[in-house]
């Protein structure tokens, strides 16, 4: 039950209830990552996640193409009559979500993964450097470094782009010694030197947070960006009267994906902690 004392300081709360669903997608299943936070946080609410396995990775695409599969994408979660859209992929939001909060205009609200860590940096890490990986959408679009630019508040974001770890976590290789020395070779490079924490850019990365954290041995602070964008999304929800209404049964989520393969259902026990059954929907045909 979301209380008001869970919440930032200043927002107000309203007791109106919608008990419409939240959409969520991503290129594939990293997103998980983001919709177990928000299942986690916001018990009540329903969700109709959209994994786009048919174009994973988005990581490598241009803005434009990312732009287009994430209209007709926003097109299905309103048919589904989505309250909220979250769009659970730096990569996108990197590259659309202006776009797409202007394509879907008053339909739904929208919200990305980029502009809660964005402020949480603002608040803890002012004057600090601050790390930060990704795929290359998302480093060589600069998103993070103007949004933090702009707080004024003296962090110093450096970034890098570290493409090979999408497809190493998609092969379920973390926590051995491959995976060790990739992300050793990326986190030695020299634009991450004498960083006081890095952002985990990628919604797949919580997933090698662990082996990232004893690569640093405690001395750098590593962010995991889901816990604070369900943070942002509960506030967002109550400020604007949006939760869903307690129930006594669990919502009925779905999930939905534009290519089904069996391993793509077996994965997601790894990013949403419990198997889940994937739906095959063609959006693409
Ligand atoms: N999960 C996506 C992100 O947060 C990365 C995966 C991809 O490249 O499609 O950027």
């Amino acid at each position: 039950m979301t209380t008001a004392a869970a919440l930032p300081a200043g927002l107000p709360t309203t007791t109106a209830r919608d008990s419409r669903p939240i959409g969520m997608f991503d290129s594939g299943i990293g997103g998980l990552t983001v919709a177990r936070a928000v299942a986690r946080r916001l018990p009540h609410e329903r969700i109709v996640y959209f994994g786009d396995t048919a174009h994973l990775p988005y990581g490598d695409k241009s803005a434009a193409a990312i732009q287009a599969y994430s209209v007709k994408i926003c097109d299905l979660l309103l048919r589904q009559h989505c309250k909220l859209i979250m769009i659970a992929c730096n990569s996108a939001s990197a590259a659309a979500y202006e776009l797409v909060r202007e394509y879907v205009g008053s339909k739904a609200r929208v919200l990305n993964v980029i502009d809660p860590i964005v402020a949480h940096l603002g608040r803890a890490y002012a004057g600090r450097r601050v790390g930060l990986i990704g795929t290359k959408q998302t480093v060589n679009s600069n998103v993070y470094k103007k949004k933090v630019d702009e707080l004024d508040a003296g962090v110093d974001l450096q970034s890098l782009a570290t493409p090979l770890l999408v497809p190493m976590i998609e092969e379920g290789f973390f926590s051995n010694s491959i995976s060790d020395d990739i992300i050793g070779t990326y986190l030695s490079n020299a634009a991450l030197a004498d960083i006081d924490a890095l952002v985990l850019a990628c919604t797949h990365y919580p997933l090698i947070k662990d082996q990232i954290a004893r690569y640093y041995r405690g001395q750098v602070d590593v962010l995991d960006a889901s816990d604070v964008v369900a943070a942002d999304a509960e506030a967002y929800l109550a400020a604007q009267g949006l939760l869903a209404p307690a129930a006594a049964t669990p919502p009925a989520h779905h999930f939905y994906v534009s290519d089904f393969t069996r391993s793509f259902e077996e994965s997601t026990r790894i990013f949403f902690e419990q198997e889940v059954h994937l739906e095959h929907y063609p959006l693409w045909e």
